[in-house]
């Protein structure tokens, strides 16, 4: 039977908290890391939870989005909300946004236990009083999101590649997304640069519709948009409540939606990764490097992401360092999907404002690309899938990177 209650938010033993004040066991106690996980979930679920019990780690402002979300697509389930100090006097507006009960931990566990028995009473009336459930997004693009906790590495040099190639493999509706908001340079691959304002492309999570998301965006080659804000380190980076509204957008308008990732863990980026179904992890082949790869796995993999999500792509590969992909593999413990060669195009190609994939398709940099997108798409693989150049469809030569 699916799990009624769900703890959402960190830390994992909130779970343990919870389930002591409502005397099961932990394991009769869904758990979600966040509450973008947590909205992800209700959009799968056939049936969703009764009652979603959010850690006092959830923030503010995603506590309320959450509800909010809650009232349109799963407005069945109820929401308890933990805090373990005085909760700010934003008890009204945590009404209004629907959510049904808000608990001071330090008053002890018995009045977590009477809230949440309230809540499933309440949830479990509704649903005898109701049958259907709001329906499911017909379509459902992939997000595959790259990132890396150390700086400099190439993920937007990929992130910018492999979708230009999945989307010319596919003939498919591609977003590219840059969410670095600090200082993402995804347009400056194209030859462009950003005009929007971040909470203009956030708003698009409130319900826009087809036109409104594509006219956000800008085409950066056939059946490619771009998204991106003009980078800002002094504004308030968006909630990442907000950020997985806006990502499923995406995802709802687009067949493939590649994401370059913040290179902190933000909540941005984990909103980006819970909504993920594959996340790239990029390294250069130097020991620093793989060390903050490493670690980026392991804190990942802690926060509750699952380990067949992850791919593990050495950037620069044949660098004459001293270290090789067996060293990686070996020192990691994990398999490395994709290396891509260092190359005097990768620079000129930025410098010109022109993917390498574009301008250079046959090239070993470019192809090595290709070869990862294709494991992505399903598209046809070469002999053994590593031989021979795959080929891209040739497009003429201008014309995409006009700015709207
Ligand atoms: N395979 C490669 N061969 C040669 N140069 C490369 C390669 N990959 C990346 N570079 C160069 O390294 C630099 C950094 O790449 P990129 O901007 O993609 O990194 P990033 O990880 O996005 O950095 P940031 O942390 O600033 O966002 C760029 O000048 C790019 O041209
Ligand atoms: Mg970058």
């Amino acid at each position: 039977m699916a799990q009624q209650v769900i703890a959402v938010g960190t830390p994992q033993t909130f779970r343990v908290t919870l389930a002591r004040a409502l005397e099961v066991e932990p394991e009769d106690i869904g758990w979600v890391t966040s509450v973008t996980a947590a909205e992800e979930m209700l959009v799968e679920a056939d049936e969703p939870a009764h009652v979603l019990v959010l850690s006092p780690e959830v923030k503010e402002p995603d506590a309320l989005g959450l509800a909010e979300f809650v009232g349109r697509a799963a407005p069945m389930t109820a929401i308890v909300l933990v805090r373990d100090k005085s909760w700010n006097g934003l008890l009204p507006a945590a009404m209004r946004a629907g959510i049904r009960d808000v608990v001071d931990l330090t008053q002890g566990s018995e009045e977590l236990r009477d809230a949440v028995e309230r809540a499933i009473i309440w949830a479990e009336n509704l649903r005898s009083l109701r049958g259907a459930m709001a329906a499911k997004p017909a379509h459902r693009g992939m997000v595959i999101s790259v990132f890396s906790s150390k700086g400099g590495t190439g993920k937007t040099f990929l992130t910018t590649n492999l979708a230009v190639a999945i989307a010319r493999q596919t003939g498919q509706d591609t977003a590219v997304v840059d969410l670095d908001v600090d200082m993402g340079d995804v347009y400056s691959y194209f030859g462009l640069e950003p005009f929007h304002q971040i909470d203009e492309l956030i708003r698009l999570g409130e319900g826009a519709d087809r036109e409104q998301v594509y006219e956000a965006g800008t085409k950066v080659d056939d059946h490619l948009w771009a998204f991106g804000a003009v980078p800002d380190p002094a504004v308030q980076p968006p909630p990442g409540e907000a950020v997985g509204k806006y990502l499923r957008a995406l995802r709802n308008n687009f067949a493939y939606v590649v994401v370059d990732a913040s290179a902190d863990y933000t909540d941005l980026a984990l909103a980006c990764f819970d909504l993920s179904d594959a996340i790239c992890l990029v390294t250069g082949l130097d020991i620093v490097g793989v060390k903050h790869l490493s670690k980026a796995l392991d804190t990942l993999l802690t926060i509750g992401l699952p380990r067949e999500r992850f791919r593990i792509v050495l950037n620069r590969a044949d660098s004459k360092v001293g270290l090789d992909a067996a060293d990686v593999e070996r020192v990691m413990k994990i398999q490395v999907d994709a290396m891509v060669p260092s190359s005097r195009l990768v620079p000129m190609s930025l410098n010109k404002g022109r993917p390498v994939v574009i301008e250079e398709p046959g090239s070993e940099v470019a192809q090595s690309i290709i070869r990862l997108a294709q494991r992505f798409t399903g598209a046809a693989e070469g002999p053994r899938g590593e031989e021979g150049p795959v080929p891209v469809p040739e497009k003429k030569k201008r014309g995409w990177f006009r700015r709207r």
